[in-house]
C-alpha cells in the first residue's frame, strides 16, 4: 500500500521520481506527489488521482533539483484528496515526509503538537510526523530530530523525508518495505526492487528499527539508539524485461500467459525424476501438524495446500485468514510448521501472524515471491517461486506457483519421511507448464465466452475438492477486476442458500473436470439447469455428460487430481481479465484495491 520513490544524485529529479511512481504504481493510485530539494526551500506538487495527472502537472515547470522524494497512496486516513495527498509538510515548510504504513497513535501526537501551536492541513496519520520532526529540530540536528520522532511512532512506516538546506534524504523502516538502489554517485529508494532495476541491480535491504542516512556518495544505517548497522550489499536477479509489458495489453494478461514459463522457474532444479531437492532448514520428522496463514489469493492457494499436505503427508493441517489468526490466541505448538504464503512477502497481516506464530513457538517457513521481501526475512526456512515480477494487482501466476511450491514442499516432506516419493506427480508435475500451454491456446474462445458474462449483475462459481479453492479464486478474481459480484462455493452447499439466487440471469461456472467428484458435480449441475441457471463448465477433453449439461464448455488437459487446480484456474483467470476488460476497466489497477497490503 502507497509506493515511496526517492532520489538524489547529479541528474534532474523529477522525472526519475514520476517514472519511479508509475512503476510502483499498483501500490496505490489515489493521489501522487513529489518534494523536491531547490536551495535552502522545498517545492512540493500534488494531485488527486493517478501518477499521470502529477505528471501533468510538474510538465508544466521548470525544476531543476536533483534531490527529491515522492509518494503514489492508497488512502487509510482521509479521503483521496490533493490535500491528503503525500508529501507531508511542517508548518514552515522545510520538512517534507512521504509515508507508507500506518501511524497508529496519529490521534494522541497530533493533540499534543496542536497544544503546542502546530497547525495540520492533512486528515492524514502522516502528517504528525513532519510536525514532530519540526519541533525535535529546534534543539537537534536533522538526524537526530529524525531519531526522536521515530521513538514516538506507533505503528508501522516506509518514511522518506527532505529538510530544506540539508542535501540528504532521511529514510526509515518498520513493517513497511524499503529498499536503497546503489548507482554511480546517485542512490535510488523505493518501496520495492521493481523501481529500482532500471538504474542498478545493487541494492540494500533494511530491517525494522532502521534509519539511513542517504546523500549522493554514500549512506549510512542506524538503529534507534544511534549504534551504526553495516548493511550488506546485494544483487538483483530481476532484469529490466521482465517488468515491461512485452506487448500485451495489460501486465495481467502478459502475467497470464507467462505460466508455463514462471511454473518451469519454479520447479527449476527443485526435481529430477524420483527426488525433490529444496534447502530447507527444518527436521521434517519433527513436524507434526501445519499451519498456514495468508490472505486473498495467496489463502486460497494454502486451501488446496491443505489438500496435498493432507493427501501426501498425511500431515494434519489448518489454514488460516492471517488476520483472524492473530487476534485469536491461536494454541500452538513447537512441532508445529507455520508456513506464510505471499506474493510480496510484505502482507502486514501475514507478517504479524507468521510473528504470532515465531513468538508461540512454531517453526516457520515462507513460500514468497519476492526475494529479500520482509516475510522472507524473518522466516526460518523459505521457497521462493522465482515467478518473476507480479505487477498486475490481480494475482495469477503467483497463484498457480503457490500451488507448485506447496506441492514440491509435500513431497518433500514425504521423502524426508517416509524415504520414498510418489513418482507418479513427479512426472505429472512436469507436464504441468505444457498443459497450461495448451489452456491459454484456446484463450480466444474464453474472450468470447466472456461476452456472455460481461452484463451480468452476479455470479456463482462452484466446485468440489481439490475444486472448491479453485471456484473461490475464480469467483474473486471476476469480482476484483470486473465488479460483478461473483461467489465461490462447495457446490453441494449451493443448496443450503444460493440456489435461491438462480434464474435464467445466473451464470454459474463450475469446475466439471474428470476427478473422483465427477459424479457429484453432475447432479449439481443437473440442479442448477432445472432452474435455468447458464452454466459454463471447465471440462476435460472428450467430455460428454458435463458438456451436455452445460450451455457453454472451456477444456482444460486431464491432470492428476491435486495438480488440478494448477490447469483449471486459468481459464477462470482468462475468463475474468477478458470480462473486465470488455467493460472497459482498468484491469491492472481496479478501483479501491492495492497490490501490496502493508496496513492490517
Ligand atoms: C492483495 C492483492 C491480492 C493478494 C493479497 C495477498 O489483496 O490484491 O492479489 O492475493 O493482497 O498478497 P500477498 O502479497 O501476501 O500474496
Amino acid at each position: 500500500m502507497c509506493g515511496i520513490f526517492g532520489y538524489i544524485g547529479f541528474q534532474k529529479a523529477t522525472p526519475l521520481l514520476v517514472n519511479g511512481l508509475r512503476k510502483l504504481e499498483y501500490r496505490g493510485y489515489d493521489s501522487a506527489g513529489i518534494c523536491l530539494l531547490e536551495p535552502n526551500k522545498l517545492k512540493t506538487i500534488k494531485a488527486k488521482g493517478r501518477v499521470g495527472e502529477l505528471a501533468r502537472k510538474v510538465d508544466n515547470e521548470i525544476l531543476p533539483a536533483t534531490i527529491g522524494i515522492s509518494h503514489t497512496r492508497w488512502a487509510t486516513h482521509g479521503e483521496p484528496s490533493e490535500r491528503n495527498a503525500h508529501p507531508h509538510l511542517d508548518c514552515q515548510e522545510k520538512i517534507a515526509v512521504v509515508h507508507n504504513g500506518i501511524i497508529e497513535n496519529y490521534q494522541a501526537l497530533k493533540k499534543l503538537l496542536e497544544k503546542e501551536g502546530h497547525c495540520f492541513l492533512s486528515d492524514t496519520d502522516t502528517e504528525v510526523v513532519s510536525h514532530l520532526i519540526e519541533k525535535f529540530c529546534l534543539n537537534n540536528n536533522f538526524e537526530e530530530a529524525v531519531l526522536k520522532t521515530l521513538a514516538l511512532l506507533e505503528g508501522a512506516w516506509g518514511l522518506a523525508i527532505l529538510k530544506a538546506g540539508e542535501n540528504k534524504i532521511i529514510a526509515a523502516k518498520k513493517g513497511s518495505p524499503l529498499i536503497l538502489g546503489i548507482g554511480n554517485n546517485e542512490m535510488f529508494l523505493a518501496s520495492d526492487a521493481s523501481a529500482i532495476l532500471e538504474h542498478t541491480k545493487k541494492v540494500v535491504y533494511f530491517n525494522d528499527g532502521e534509519m539511513v542516512v542517504i546523500d549522493q556518495k554514500g549512506f549510512l544505517t542506524k538503529m534507534a539508539n544511534g549504534d551504526i548497522v553495516k548493511k550488506e550489499i546485494q544483487e538483483l536477479k530481476w532484469d529490466v524485461g521482465q517488468i515491461e509489458k512485452a506487448g500485451f495489453k495489460h501486465f495481467m494478461l502478459k502475467e497470464i500467459f507467462e505460466q508455463p514459463q514462471a511454473i518451469a522457474n519454479t520447479l527449476r532444479g527443485r526435481i529430477t525424476d524420483n527426488e525433490v531437492k529444496l534447502s530447507i532448514d527444518i527436521d521434517p520428522a519433527s513436524i507434526k501438524r501445519i499451519i498456514m496463514v495468508a490472505c486473498g489469493t495467496s489463502f486460497y492457494s494454502g486451501l488446496i495446500g491443505k489438500h496435498l499436505f493432507e493427501k501426501i503427508c498425511r500431515l494434519p493441517v489448518e489454514v488460516e485468514y492471517a488476520s483472524e489468526f492473530r487476534y485469536r490466541d491461536p494454541i500452538i505448538n513447537n512441532n508445529d510448521l507455520a508456513i506464510a504464503i505471499s506474493q510480496s512477502g510484505e502482507t502486514a497481516d501475514t507478517l504479524a501472524a507468521l510473528n504470532e506464530a515465531k513468538r508461540k513457538g512454531a517453526k516457520t517457513l515462507g513460500i514468497i515471491n519476492v526475494v529479500g521481501s520482509t516475510i522472507s526475512r524473518e522466516v526460518d526456512s523459505g521457497i521462493y517461486l522465482h515467478a518473476g515480477p507480479e505487477i498486475g494487482v490481480a494475482s495469477t501466476k503467483a497463484f498457480t506457483c503457490q500451488i507448485t511450491a506447496l506441492v514440491l514442499l509435500a513431497l518433500y516432506l514425504q521423502q524426508e519421511k517416509n524415504a520414498q516419493i510418489d513418482k507418479n506427480i513427479i512426472k505429472e508435475l512436469k507436464l504441468i507448464p505444457e498443459k497450461i500451454q495448451q489452456v491459454l491456446n484456446q484463450a480466444e474462445l474464453v474472450k468470447a465466452l466472456a461476452n456472455f458474462i460481461k452484463n451480468s449483475s452476479n455470479a456463482l462459481f462452484l466446485g468440489r475438492g481439490f475444486s472448491y479453492p479453485v471456484a473461490l479464486e475464480g469467483a474473486l478474481k471476476l469480482k476484483e477486476i470486473s465488479y460483478i459480484h461473483a461467489e465461490g462455493y462447495p457446490a453441494a452447499e449451493m443448496k443450503h442458500g444460493p440456489i435461491a439466487l438462480v434464474d435464467e440471469n445466473m451464470p454459474v461456472v463450475f469446475i466439471a473436470t474428470n476427478d473422483q467428484t465427477y459424479e457429484k458435480i453432475l447432479s449439481n449441475m443437473q440442479e442448477i439447469k432445472a432452474r435455468n441457471g447458464k452454466i459454463l463448465a471447465i471440462v476435460n477433453p472428450g467430455d460428454i455428460r458435463a458438456s451436455q449439461l452445460a450451455n457453454w464448455t472451456i477444456e482444460t488437459p486431464k491432470t492428476i487430481d491435486l495438480l488440478s487446480p494448477i490447469v483449471n484456474v486459468i481459464p477462470l483467470q482468462l475468463l475474468a481479465y477478458y470480462v473486465a476488460d470488455a467493460k472497459g476497466i482498468d484491469v491492472d489497477k481496479p478501483r479501491n484495491l492495492a497490490k501490496s497490503v502493508t496496513v492490517e
